[in-house]
């Protein structure tokens, strides 16, 4: 919910320039989609009124995926499009096709141009990713982790917020204890991919799988997670989660990094915890953490064990930021295929997570707004499980919609 202002303000120009240059030529509700390729269900709604070339218009690329993805952005776009109403801000979607089906039909995971279109786009709004008649790991790789990757969206933002009337598996924590926020360096480290085999297949062999860290690409995740330890001015602590006893190098590289900018923040208390132990501590007392900062894969862990602190996935949001370009939002969930169509899953996170994206294109009172509506849908909800809520999937997003 709370990415940094200042980091926006140079994207906020450039989107301004862009748009102003597209406005004077031709109205963005009118231009041919030849940019997206040859998909077949790209539309773009326009949700603002007459006045919609004077502002910014914030364009985003939807991409809802596989399994129930389609029906959570529904209502998450569903309440996008009543938030730009209420606080007059113009927004415009475009869908891709993109994920499993796309897959099976065309054999690529992405269009070669679909990075260059992506650029073109203020936020990427995603569902999520994976199909059950695809291998693991072709679509992860060829979509979700390229786009981070290609997109250079370095940081994985992670708000880990227990709401009234959610029930978390925690004995006796309440949702004053459970109110933190991991950042996960999100394009280097071990998902780089670096690595190799050596005799593979036989008695000897070899695997290598490297942890790739640059003191440009710790730098600014580190950077990123004091600012926005300053900007949410809670217990202006930051914890900085490693493995320095033993990942002698690249967590050396991380904490000498992290104490370095320290000193640039006195007003922020700093802390360190090795990622076993913060695991531990995110059980047994929640309450001690403001924001972590981490590295790539052990973010991806202990990103799971916060969903699940906080009510599971069907609360869970996430942002992978690019905070000078695009970001793109989705919930940290994944398909459910087992639920697709039924109208009865969560579509609480992936709300949340447009939130999110409101919040990175700077409408921060509209972005508070969706989370209080949300606040007050969980309020009557009968659980956060799929089939139990009490709601349909498509109640819950009226709910929230009609609640701004
Ligand atoms: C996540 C997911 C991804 C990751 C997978 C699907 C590649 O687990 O977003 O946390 O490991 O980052
Ligand atoms: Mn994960």
């Amino acid at each position: 919910m709370t990415a940094c202002s200042e980091q926006n303000k140079p994207n906020a120009i450039l989107r301004l320039l862009r748009h102003e240059r597209a406005g004077t030529e031709v109205p963005a509700a009118t231009l041919p989609h030849h940019h997206a390729g040859a998909l077949s269900r790209s539309e773009t709604i326009d949700t603002s009124g007459a006045g919609q070339y004077l502002a910014a218009m914030s364009k985003i690329a939807v991409i809802p995926g596989d399994g129930t993805g389609p029906e959570v952005t529904r209502e998450g776009v569903k309440v996008l499009t009543a938030a730009s109403k209420k606080f007059s801000i113009p927004l415009s979607f475009q869908t891709f096709d993109w994920g499993g089906e796309h897959y099976l039909k065309t054999g690529e995971t992405l269009p070669p141009d679909a990075v260059k279109t992506l650029k073109g786009f203020d936020a990427i709004y995603l569902g999520a990713i994976g199909h059950p008649d695809v291998k693991p790991g072709i679509l992860e790789q060829g979509i979700l982790l390229r786009l981070r990757f290609e997109l250079d969206q370095y940081i994985n933002l992670r708000p880990v917020k227990l709401y009234p009337n959610v029930e978390t598996p925690l004995a006796n924590k309440k949702p004053e204890d459970i109110d933190f926020v991991i950042v996960r360096e999100n394009v280097e480290g071990l998902y780089i991919g670096s690595g190799g085999f050596l005799k593979k297949g036989t008695p000897d062999e070899v695997a290598i799988q490297e942890m790739v860290y640059t003191r440009k690409g710790v730098e600014r995740c580190v950077r990123f997670a004091f600012d926005l330890t300053r900007k949410r001015n809670k217990m202006k602590k930051l914890t900085l989660s490693g493995k320095t006893n033993v990942l002698t190098y690249a967590q050396d590289l991380w904490f000498r990094t992290f104490q370095e900018v320290a000193r640039e923040y006195p007003d922020i208390t700093t802390d360190y915890a090795h990622i076993d132990a913060t695991t531990m501590w995110m059980v047994k007392n929640p309450e001690w953490f403001d924001v972590i900062v981490t590295e790539n894969m052990f973010g991806d862990i202990i990103t799971d064990l916060g969903a699940m602190v906080q009510g599971g996935m069907g609360v869970a949001a996430g942002g992978n930021l690019n905070p000078q370009g695009v970001s793109m939002f989705e919930p940290i969930g994944g398909s459910a295929p087992k639920y697709t169509g039924q109208n009865v899953i969560n579509p609480v996170a992936s709300i949340l997570a447009g939130a999110m994206l409101l919040d990175q294109l700077g409408h921060a009172k509209a972005a508070e707004a969706v989370e209080k509506s949300v606040m007050a849908a969980i309020g009557r909800m009968k659980s956060m499980a799929a089939g139990k809520m009490g709601y349909s999937t498509s109640q819950v997003g009226d709910l929230v919609a009609a609640g701004l």
